[in-house]
């Protein structure tokens, strides 16, 4: 099982459990995650939606060999049926975060509308570092609640923030030690749960721009076809499978 999905008093709680691979995303998992949100839209037995991973991981992002084998071939992807669903979900999504967030295991979290972290949390997204761009339109989103130069640097250089940086960056609500995350993630999700569906639902699409969203994400899915076709891009995932790090200045861009 990739995607473990339980409802109760309310909550679904979809988990990464593809614990070999650093619960990695296929495009299977992708799928799963797509219909169990729009699923949820009209189940009226769900209120409020958590993700969550392993203690020691919550997802390494795409599935790098899976997405070699099977890059997204249009809209219909499964990879961009998630994106849609999670950018578009209206009821309140809680990330409860620990171990390393890579690539969409971080960028998921600006669509996300309470963030958990556990002490131990990782965030990084080294899209430019496999010669991709971002995409969940994390390009607008990041520098939007970081800033232009931390967003930048967390992009450019892939380098891994730190749960206590995320949070004073404006990436989390709050950081709780490992073994409280579960238990907090579940108290939030039960408040929310409590709330007035019909409020909170309005009240989260007041705030968001799902125009501006979607033609963000329409922008970097196109550019990113284009890097994936490229030869830098076919060289730094080469190396992922070679376990060596990529010479980027042996090939053209
Ligand atoms: N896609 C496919 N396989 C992945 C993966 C991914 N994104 N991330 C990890 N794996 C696999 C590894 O290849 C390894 O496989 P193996 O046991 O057959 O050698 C296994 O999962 C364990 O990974 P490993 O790197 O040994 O674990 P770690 O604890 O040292 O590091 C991570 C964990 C998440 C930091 C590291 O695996 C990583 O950086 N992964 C790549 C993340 C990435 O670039 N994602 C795409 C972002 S756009």
């Amino acid at each position: 099982m990739s995607i473990r999905t339980e409802t109760a008093d309310g909550v679904l709680t979809l988990t990464f459990d593809r614990l070999d691979r650093k619960n990695a995303i296929t495009a299977a998992m992708y799928q799963t995650l797509a219909d169990a949100l729009v699923a949820a839209e009209t189940d009226p037995a769900i209120r409020v939606i958590v993700l969550a991973g392993h203690e020691s991981v919550f997802t390494a992002g795409n599935d790098l060999e899976d997405f070699m084998k099977n890059p997204p071939k249009d809209e219909s992807a499964p990879v961009h049926q998630f994106l849609r669903a999670i950018s578009t979900a209206s009821k309140p999504l809680i990330a409860s975060v620990s171990g390393a967030a890579v690539g969409v295991g971080t960028t998921m979290l600006l669509h996300c509308d309470f963030v958990l972290l556990a002490d131990n949390a990782q965030l990084s997204t080294p899209f430019v570092n496999l010669a991709l761009v971002p995409e969940a339109a994390s390009s607008l989103l990041m520098p939007a609640r970081l800033g232009h130069v931390r967003a930048f640097e967390m992009f450019a250089l892939g380098d891994a923030v730190s749960a206590e940086s995320a949070l004073a960056w404006g990436l989390a609500n709050r950081v709780v030690p490992l073994y409280q995350l579960g238990t907090e993630a579940q108290a939030v999700a039960a408040r929310l749960a409590r709330q007035p569906l019909g409020a909170l639902t309005e009240t989260k699409r007041l705030m968001r721009d799902a125009e501006l969203l979607k033609q963000q994400m329409d922008a970097e899915s196109a550019c990113f076809a284009q890097r994936l076709k490229s030869p830098e891009a076919h060289e730094a995932f080469r190396a992922f499978v070679d376990r060596r790090p990529p010479d980027f200045n042996a090939v053209a861009h």
